[in-house]
């Protein structure tokens, strides 16, 4: 049996110092997330594989909090964003780093949604609408941990019938491994007593020269998706799907993340950046629906998907008033997320595919984000 472990360090520390440096590559210290919470034991747990990679996971909602992984000169780097305790992810919840979001990953226009007939209302924390499960999600709630071998830690919570306004007991498990190749592997599974709605996604963000080391305006990214779903000024689908050619978000060829993000485009103004969901052309794990290399580490991030959209958000919201693992602040654009996951506002949408769960059938989705130099 594999418990939490101790404080660890990887191979070539380096401490941060300035944007140009590698971030810390230190995991944080176990005792820092062994807390009491709702009455549940929290603590760490790390993943490690036989190339050196390691992940920190906590089982206060799901988090991923650090993935180390070689940069071209072999140096680890940490390339997820997150803290050093379990308050650190307390403070920033509304920025959801590293979190399992749910019980419906990203926005519900108004808080509102039908099911056979039946309205049902949710807390609204963004705006007029619900954002990632409402006032406190699954990224908020103790999960039931079990590390299953050194690369791998089960995750399971029920979600009571009703539980943020949303219908069902929902038993929902997530499954983090860390595989050889260096690959994340993110597994979910969940069932129902009754309809309901579920999109599962997590909330990592992102910076592949390595936390701490400033934007990633210099990223390059490609996205397999010819389409993507447009929204009104409170980031809701307006329910069109419209190709991304000839616009900033056609990234179907490698392009950076800013040489487009500033222009005069509406859909970038409201999102204040790419906050916006693709439609990918394929999502069956066999081929990449993103790539994304660090300008600095030459780290690539591959990430395969059985979903059929990926929120893509460039940290627009970032401001800096958080500390980050290591002391740096979470400065402006200085992540990216890939959320895979079914369409924004879906249930209201009956024209993107459905996120409707019933009893009897089972929600498995898989999400790998792989990484190489
Ligand atoms: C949303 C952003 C939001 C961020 C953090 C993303 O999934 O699309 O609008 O700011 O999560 O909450």
């Amino acid at each position: 049996m594999f418990m939490a472990a101790c404080n660890q360090s990887a191979p070539k520390s380096n401490t941060m110092t300035d944007s140009t440096t590698t971030a810390t590559v230190k995991l944080p210290a176990a005792a820092r997330f062994e807390r009491t919470i709702d009455g549940k034991k929290t603590e760490l747990f790390i993943l490690k594989n036989k190339n050196g990679a390691e992940a920190a996971i906590t089982n206060y909602g799901a988090h991923l909090i650090s993935l180390l992984v070689p940069n071209k000169a072999g140096e680890i780097t940490d390339v997820v964003l997150g803290f050093d305790d379990i308050e650190g992810f307390q403070k920033a919840a509304g920025a959801y780093y590293g979190a399992t979001i749910g019980r419906y990953g990203n926005r519900l226009a108004k808080g509102k949604f039908t099911l056979d007939g039946k309205e049902y209302t949710l807390f609204t924390n963004n705006g007029p609408n619900t954002l990632h499960g409402g006032k406190k999600g699954f990224d908020s709630m103790v999960w039931d941990a079990k590390q299953t071998d050194s690369a791998t830690v089960e995750l399971s919570y029920l979600s009571k019938d009703m539980e943020e306004g949303f219908p069902g007991n929902l038993k929902v498990k997530v499954i983090y491994t860390l595989t050889d190749d260096n690959a994340l592997k993110v597994s979910y599974e969940a069932t129902t007593d009754k309809t309901t709605v579920v999109n599962l996604t997590n909330h990592a963000y992102f910076n592949l020269n390595g936390q701490g080391t400033g934007s990633v305006l210099e990223h390059s990214v490609k996205i397999d998706a010819d389409a993507y779903t447009p929204v009104d000024s409170t980031l809701i689908p307006t329910g069109k799907i419209e190709p991304v050619k000839g616009t900033p978000f056609d990234f179907t060829a490698a392009a950076t993340i800013g040489s487009r993000i500033e222009q005069d485009n509406i859909q970038l103004k409201d999102g204040k950046g790419y906050d916006h969901n693709y439609v990918l052309n394929k999502h069956d794990i066999s081929t990449p629906v993103a790539t994304v290399v660090g300008d600095k580490s030459g780290i690539k991030m591959e990430v395969f998907t059985e979903e059929p959209g990926m929120q893509f958000y460039t940290g627009n919201f970032m401001n800096g008033t958080n500390t980050l693992k290591g002391g740096a602040k979470d400065e402006h654009r200085t992540a990216f997320a890939m959320e895979t996951q079914h369409y924004p506002d879906s249930p209201n949408q009956p024209a993107f595919p459905s996120t409707v769960l019933k009893p009897g059938a089972v929600y498995k989705t898989v999400t790998i984000y792989k990484f190489s130099k």
